[in-house]
């Protein structure tokens, strides 16, 4: 099977990808969430700082994930942030007391987490239909989600390939980390990955370049080139579509990425070494089995979640898109069958 996977690894892609083009972007325009979205995002945000403020004067409230990472799909839930400005050592007592004051504020299904590993309160607002998840100062994620969006600024077809990754793993059902596949914050940054090592580049490496942005969030310094406007050409000189870009990416999680040796790293632009991580065994949950390094916190590996059975699924997955977006007479239906 080794010989195999070589084989295919020097695969030619299909003559007629230009013909996926036109698909593909269909169901990335499709995927979009509309203008009257994002005023209904801000209408429950304002009656949450409303609300919060009366409570506690001091704190902010800051959106994160995929509402604000650029990288949302239609009808995503919000993730919410809750910023004190001091170390909070009782999450749950603050947890419970929001809860409280969200419920007598007519605010549906509101729970508190309290014991999640990320702890937070859920709610639905009966206004607007939007579902939210507010957790307390998870500032590194806040961080993180202007990175993401600094990148997706840089080349439309970032978000173009991440917007149709991520429609695939969650049709395919390898985007749920409590089964031991993915999130989407990983399968992004795969695709950052990625597109910073095409040849030419399509994407540089802004945690490598001058600081022009810099905050400090638990002892974790954050610092890259935010300054995205002036990289609005980088590249410019690579002319792959996103049919090509679509079908390499498959290729290269099913045939090309060096599973046993290699972790996929955001932060250097590069593929580093596990050795250098020191993430060749397995310490306690950590298996390591796919490498995925935050940016940021550096010890991190997103892949942590993937056990050795998730493990199997999701190359298994890797290849049925690789293999379909080969040989498929039509790709862009077979791509995203349920499973
Ligand atoms: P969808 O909700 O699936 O559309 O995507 P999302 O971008 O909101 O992703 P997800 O719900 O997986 O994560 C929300 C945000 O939490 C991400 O954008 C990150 O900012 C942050 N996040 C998620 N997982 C991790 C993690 O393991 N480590 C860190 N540091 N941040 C994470
Ligand atoms: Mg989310």
């Amino acid at each position: 099977s080794q010989r195999l996977r070589m084989l295919k690894r020097q695969m030619e892609c299909r003559s007629d990808i230009h013909r996926l083009i036109a698909p593909l972007l269909a169901i990335y325009e499709l995927l979009i969430p509309p203008e009257e979205e994002r005023a209904k995002q801000n209408q429950l945000l304002a009656l949450l700082e409303k609300l919060v403020c009366k409570e506690w004067p001091k704190a902010g409230l800051y959106l994160y994930g995929s509402c604000a990472n650029s990288f949302g799909v239609s009808k995503s839930d919000i993730d919410v942030c809750l910023a004190f400005n001091e170390d909070i050592n009782n999450k749950s007592e603050i947890l419970l007391k929001l809860a409280d004051i969200l419920r007598s504020d007519n605010l549906q299904n509101v729970q508190a987490l309290t014991r999640a590993r990320v702890p937070l309160v859920k709610l639905m607002d009966p206004v607007t239909g939007i579902s939210c998840d507010i957790c307390i100062n998870n500032i590194l994620a806040v961080v993180n989600t202007k990175l993401l969006k600094d990148y997706a600024k840089i080349d439309a077809r970032l978000r173009q390939l991440a917007f149709i990754v991520k429609h695939w793993a969650k049709s395919r059902g390898v985007n749920e980390t409590y089964q031991g596949t993915l999130s989407s914050y990983a399968y992004v940054l795969m695709c950052i990955h990625f597109l910073q090592q095409r040849r030419p580049a399509i994407l540089p490496c802004l945690q490598g370049m001058e600081t022009t942005y810099s905050v400090t969030v638990d002892d974790v310094e954050c610092a890259y080139f935010d300054q995205v406007e002036k990289l609005r050409d980088f590249g410019s000189s690579n002319k792959e579509t996103v049919a090509q870009l679509v079908w390499a990416f498959f290729n290269y999680w099913a045939y090309g990425h060096d599973y046993a040796n290699s972790v996929i790293s955001v932060r250097t632009g590069r593929i580093i070494s596990k050795r250098e991580k020191d993430w060749t065994r397995r310490i306690g949950n950590d298996r390591h089995l796919i490498c995925i390094e935050d940016p940021f916190e550096t010890s991190h590996d997103l892949g942590r979640v993937v056990d050795k059975f998730s493990i199997r699924v999701l190359r298994e997955e890797f290849e049925r898109a690789a293999d379909i977006l080969q040989y498929d007479p039509n790709p862009c239906v077979t791509l995203f069958e349920p499973y």
